[in-house]
């Protein structure tokens, strides 16, 4: 008899989540758009990304390619309808000129759970446009030029450890290169000398890594976190690890209460935002701001805001660095003529000065299509915060409707980009259609770190092409394969192999 029951009972949840899928699926259909078709039922067209069998970027990719006459389409994430956009116009309306409906993205902050998710990736409508506008100043030219200093040190510390395993020739890159990204970050984040006893480096970098550690389980917990928020709370399931979240936050107070003591006028992201603290605690106490107001910028977003440097900053970079340097071994003539360059340039300042890297633009190109042919975030999404009408059609999106950009696929549009899987850096010699070349998105909302980014990035480049240069090697993987266990990112599977040639005395002289 119970077993009976047992089987009714089931029969019945099995029948209701059908026709709820079927009835959600139905969606698209109603509103006269152009969708793809769910691939499973619950799953939508999501099952393979869920379970790491495909990479974000072949998912979408193949929706896109699915839909060419569009200029956007439907599909189904999970049971919720998204919409996919393919037109560069409509990602510009999207990202730039209707920004009012789509000013946040489809994740959100959980404090009551992780307290370091506050910060500008994840926050919202005012609270997220108060606190972009009190950071943006932190990223502005003159505090770049103060930090140029602190990354060239940085570089020079990434060629003497290429120097200490040069003669076996093949390294894994990426080893060296993210030690750098995190070098940079803590000395122009925390302002701590990466050779400094204690550098706290190798743990911040345990905590990156575990967030973006490539598991079938972290994959599947990250995608089910965005769709059920309230289930992780529910089983107080964390992001980052309570003492991981305490090391940092103890690492960050230790770092000012020593300063407080010594040295004043430190320009790093530190003490920069520790500025807003003290500005906003000001204004309340002169009675110019209400304590309970949710734009104050306490010492928690301020946490939060630090650690999303690491988190939004330390990876994103890192690929970049070594996508260009893989291309350049793929492609010797280009890389002969970045060197050169960056050899004239250098000669001509004394050194790698901050007015040098700006007037490096065969590098910037280099730079420029590493970017668009790797793009190390390959998807955006955004949210309609209210109902939105699709420019030139009869169609309204909802308030709450996401959609995403994948910025992957537009960039390898031949429409946009001919010959779109060449290395080509010319292209960036000519004006590139808005909305078409979106490595750190547009708008408002568009990556704070870019110009930072950018800076590191050819400061690496240069410091190693006038050292080395840099070959395809037997464990070069052409084409790379994609680790499809990282879903927010692109990430070679094994990472990039490169040979290492020193260049003669006489080649680097030159330069010095
Ligand atoms: C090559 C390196 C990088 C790439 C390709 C990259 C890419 C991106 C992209 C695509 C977005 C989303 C933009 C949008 O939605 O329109 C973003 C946002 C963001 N990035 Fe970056 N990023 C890089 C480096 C950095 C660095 C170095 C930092 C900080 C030091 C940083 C901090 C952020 C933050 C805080 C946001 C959120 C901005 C907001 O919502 O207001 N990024 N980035």
């Amino acid at each position: 008899m119970l077993f009976a029951v047992l089987i009714v009972l089931l029969s019945a949840i099995v029948a209701y989540f059908y026709v709820f899928c079927r009835r959600a699926y139905g969606y698209w259909k109603s509103l006269g758009v152009p969708y793809e078709e769910p691939e499973c039922l619950f799953f939508g067209s999501s099952f393979n990304l869920v379970f790491a069998r495909e990479t974000a970027t072949d998912v979408y990719q193949k929706i896109y390619n699915s839909h060419s006459r569009e200029k956007f389409c439907g599909f189904y994430h999970m049971t919720r309808p998204h919409l996919l956009i393919r037109s560069p116009e409509l990602v510009e309306a999207i990202t730039v000129k209707d920004f009012s409906y789509f000013q946040n993205r489809h994740m959100k902050a959980n404090t009551e759970l992780d307290e370091l998710s506050a910060h500008l990736v994840n926050l919202r409508d005012e609270q997220w446009r108060v606190t972009r506008h009190k950071m943006n100043p932190t990223f502005s030219s003159s505090k770049l030029k103060h930090m140029h200093g602190q990354l060239t040190d940085c570089a020079d510390n990434l060629v003497e450890r290429l120097a200490s395993v040069e003669k076996s020739t093949e390294v894994n890159i990426g080893d060296f290169i993210r030690r750098y990204g995190m070098d940079a970050l803590c000395s122009c984040a925390f302002g701590i000398d990466a050779e400094a006893p204690n550098n706290p480096s190798a743990t911040i970098l345990g905590v990156v890594r575990r967030i973006f550690e490539p598991s079938r389980l972290m994959a599947f917990k990250r995608f089910l976190r965005t769709e059920l928020d309230w289930f992780f709370t529910l089983l107080r399931w964390r992001n980052v690890p309570v003492e991981l979240e305490k090391y940092f936050k103890n690492l960050i107070d230790e770092i000012l209460e020593h300063r407080e003591k010594q040295d004043a006028g430190r320009v790093d992201f530190l003490q920069l935002t520790n500025d807003l603290v003290k500005n906003d605690l000001l204004l309340i106490r002169d009675g110019q701001l209400d304590k309970d107001d949710p734009n104050v910028f306490t010492k928690k977003l301020m946490y939060a805001n630090e650690f999303v440097f690491f988190l939004a900053g330390l990876e994103t970079t890192t690929s970049t660095i070594c996508y260009t340097l893989y291309e350049l071994a793929l492609n010797t003539g280009i890389q002969e003529e970045a060197y050169q360059e960056i050899k004239r340039i250098v000669t001509k300042h004394g050194h790698l000065a901050h007015e040098a890297i700006k007037e490096m633009t065969y590098l910037s190109h280099v730079l420029s299509e590493s970017l668009r042919k790797y793009p190390p975030v390959p998807l955006i999404s955004r949210e309609a915060s209210k109902n939105y009408k699709i420019p030139e059609t009869d169609i309204t999106l909802p308030k709450g409707m996401v959609v995403f950009i994948p910025v992957h696929s537009i960039q390898h549009d031949p429409k946009y980009f001919p010959d779109p899987y060449e290395f080509k850096p010319e292209r960036f010699t000519h004006q590139i259609l808005p909305g078409s070349y979106l490595p750190f998105g547009d708008g408002p909302r568009k990556c704070i770190g870019a110009r930072f980014a950018e800076l590191e990035a050819k400061i690496a480049l240069s410091k190693i092409l006038l050292e080395y240069t840099v070959t395809r090697c037997h464990k070069t993987e052409v084409p790379l394969t994609m680790d499809k266990r990282v879903a927010l990112l692109a990430t070679p599977k094994g990472g990039i192999w490169l040979g290492l040639e020193r260049r003669t005395k006489n080649q680097r002289e030159d330069s010095s």
